[in-house]
């Protein structure tokens, strides 16, 4: 690994160049830079369609972490939670002087940067746990689907969204420190990031990177991402549905709801329920005209997600855990009947689809 002379032009940063971020360390940084650019993408924008792909982004992004966590103990030097300077005095002396428009360049981490990646990482530690539980519960996806409950799931669904709003504020805060550092104090990190390489500071270079460190990186990087893939299709194999509760369809209180909709309410019919989930009513997303274009024309057959991951049939002779759990039934009426007619399902419409699903 010999690094190729830097030609930038800030005047500080062409003396005694050396290296500092490792291959792996700086693999990880874009890979990250990537994956939480896709789950944003993904969670933010096309929640719906696209949870899948979102459920993938974040295992690789758990997989990064754990290899972040493993390398911050076995890395080089700057590479390991041990130097970083999280000392608070020195943080506030920093802030201090940066609110002063000066900011010292640092061979390592500045003590505010250092504090900025503690942050980070919590943040995403916490937001691909979460993501792991919900997914369990409410989606009964990925290795966690056997142990979390739906209510659970949803809990953590809050938790899940509040954290990622956070996360954003804190990349804000990061890209500005990143800006400011860069163009107003010219410690050009971007290109430290990239080329690895930082202008030394004060001291001896402590141990820069070696070949074995980069091949250490790959080793355990392989390592981690093949235990993840290993955990996460091992329990999906285990998580097919256990059919053992008896269905208990919440339709007293779509009735009484009904009721109050409309006096001439005469009681719920499996007739207009068919009709109903044939119907293509229009209003929703063009994908999704009907209740049949992922649950397909025969309630007692798997349905298929945009996505195409499968769903079980609707039909309560087939699927006697369906309607099951009220909150749950509630969340899918809503998010469903948004897609399909672009509104929320009447308790009529509600307590017809359900009676219809009885029938099958
Ligand atoms: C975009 C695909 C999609 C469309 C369109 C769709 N569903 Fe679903 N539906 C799902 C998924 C995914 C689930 C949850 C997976 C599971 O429970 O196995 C689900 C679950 C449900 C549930 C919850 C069942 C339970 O076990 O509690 C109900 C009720 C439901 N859908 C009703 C409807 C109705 C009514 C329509 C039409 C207005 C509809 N769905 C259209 C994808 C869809």
């Amino acid at each position: 690994m010999t690094p190729a002379p830097l030609t930038r032009d800030t005047s500080a940063s062409t003396a005694n160049a050396t290296l500092v971020w490792d291959l792996p360390l700086r693999l990880f940084h874009w890979s990250l830079v990537v994956t939480v650019s896709l789950a944003a993408i993904t969670g933010y924008v096309f929640e719906d369609l696209w949870l899948d792909l979102h459920a993938y982004v974040g295992y690789a992004l758990l997989s990064l972490l754990a290899f972040r966590l493993v390398w911050g103990f076995v890395g080089s030097h700057y590479s390991r939670f041990g130097t970083f300077p999280l000392n608070r005095t020195e943080a506030i002396g920093h802030l201090k002087q940066f609110l002063r428009g000066r900011s010292e360049a640092s061979t390592g981490h500045t003590p505010l940067g250092a504090w900025m990646i503690v942050v980070l990482l919590g943040l995403l530690a916490a937001l691909s746990l979460s993501g792991l539980i919900l997914w369990g519960g409410q989606e009964n996806s990925g290795p966690l689907a056997d142990f979390i409950g739906y209510r659970a799931g949803e809990a953590f669904e809050e938790l899940h969204e509040i954290l990622a709003n956070f996360l954003m504020f804190a990349i804000v805060g990061h890209l500005l420190g990143v800006v400011v550092e860069t163009y107003i104090f010219k410690h050009p990190l971007i290109q430290a990031m990239i080329s690895g390489e930082k202008p030394l500071r004060g001291g001896a270079p402590k141990s820069a990177p070696s070949f074995w460190h980069t091949l250490g990186g790959a080793v355990v990087f392989a390592v981690v991402a093949f235990a993840m893939s290993y955990w996460i299709s091992t329990a999906n194999a285990a998580t097919l549905p256990s059919p053992t509760v008896a269905p208990a369809v919440p339709l007293s209180d779509y009735a009484a709801q009904a009721r109050q909709q409309s006096s001439a309410f005469d009681g719920f019919s499996a007739d207009r329920g068919q009709t109903f989930f044939y119907a293509t009513p229009g209003g929703g997303k063009p994908e999704t005209p009907s209740c049949t274009s992922c649950h397909g024309d025969d309630p007692r057959k798997t349905g298929l997600t945009r996505a195409g991951k499968a769903i079980a049939p609707l039909a309560v002779s087939v699927t006697p855990s369906r309607y099951t759990d009220p909150a749950k039934v509630e969340k899918w009426f809503r998010r469903n009947c948004k897609s399909v007619l672009g509104r929320p399902c009447t308790a009529l419409e509600k307590g017809d689809f359900l009676t219809f699903m009885q029938s099958q």
